[in-house]
């Protein structure tokens, strides 16, 4: 089995990015499945419904989340309605959706979890080790291919849990920080790992905000509005095959592509 992975959609570059991006990916890796974070799609914060479906329909398959979930109000009845949009299993019983689904394709099934890590993070969230195990049951009832997006903050923390759960997964793959990391690998009980994805939009910024009122607020240190970047967008994020009888993984690869928007290099 064969899937993309692409970090964290920043605002309305993000999107226009995976939207020029994924033909050539589609291209350059026939994947089976796509799923993207799309935690900060909305402006930054959050996903509304017409952005859910406006991702969906670029043939991507899950959308997972983060601690920014729930920054757009209407959103929270949508979970009950669109089930491939996932929010980290570890949030308290109560919160509305799920933090796991299966999706078919080709007559193939793919799993997909979101979690989120504990250490600096702003949202305390039950402990996503010891919260996997009867989730994994589940998703195992269906198929032995399953990717998870661990959303957190600390390379430490993300390093561990890719051990934790090596070979009880297909693949860990760590958001939230927005800059990808080099270290894709595949760990020694057969589970594609890389502690962050990345993210997809404006790449001249900071981490996916423009750096003006960031470069402002550091020397200052006065309150400012962010906007999101649109200049040298790009689409960070992974491709990995599966061997489908296993589940374990066979390959890991970065994604890294530079697209050309009309937005170009404009202020957003
Ligand atoms: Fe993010
Ligand atoms: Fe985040």
């Amino acid at each position: 089995m064969r899937i993309i992975f692409l970090g964290d959609i920043v605002g309305e570059p993000g999107r226009d990015a995976v939207k020029t991006a994924l033909p050539m990916l589609k291209e350059r890796y026939a994947p089976d499945f796509i799923v993207v974070n799309g935690e900060n799609a909305a402006g930054g914060h959050g996903i509304t419904p017409r952005l859910v479906y406006e991702i969906l329909r670029c043939k991507v398959d899950v959308i997972t989340l983060g601690d920014h979930t729930w920054d757009q109000r209407e959103i929270l009845p949508f979970f009950e309605q669109e089930p491939r949009l996932i929010r980290p299993f570890n949030f308290p019983t109560t919160s509305p959706g799920l933090g796991w689904v299966v999706v078919s394709g080709n007559g193939k099934k793919f799993g997909v979890i979101n979690a989120m890590g504990r250490t600096f993070m702003p949202v305390p969230v039950d402990n996503p080790v010891l919260g996997l195990p009867p989730i994994l049951e589940q998703v195992k009832r269906e198929t032995n291919c399953i990717l998870v997006d661990f959303h957190a903050e600390t390379t430490s923390e993300k390093i561990a849990f890719g051990h934790a759960v090596d070979g009880q997964v297909s693949v860990v793959v760590g958001t939230h920080t927005h800059v990808q990391t080099a270290d894709d690998k595949i760990l020694p009980g057969g589970t594609a790992y890389i502690t962050d994805a990345g993210f997809c939009g404006g790449h001249d910024s900071v981490i996916g905000r423009d750096k003006e009122p960031i470069l402002e607020r550091y020397k200052t240190l006065m309150p400012v509005r962010m906007t999101v970047s649109a200049k040298q967008p790009q689409v960070d994020g992974i491709f990995a095959e599966i061997d489908e009888e296993t589940g374990k993984a066979l390959k890991i690869e970065r994604i890294q592509q530079a697209v050309e928007l009309p937005s170009n290099g404009k202020e957003k």
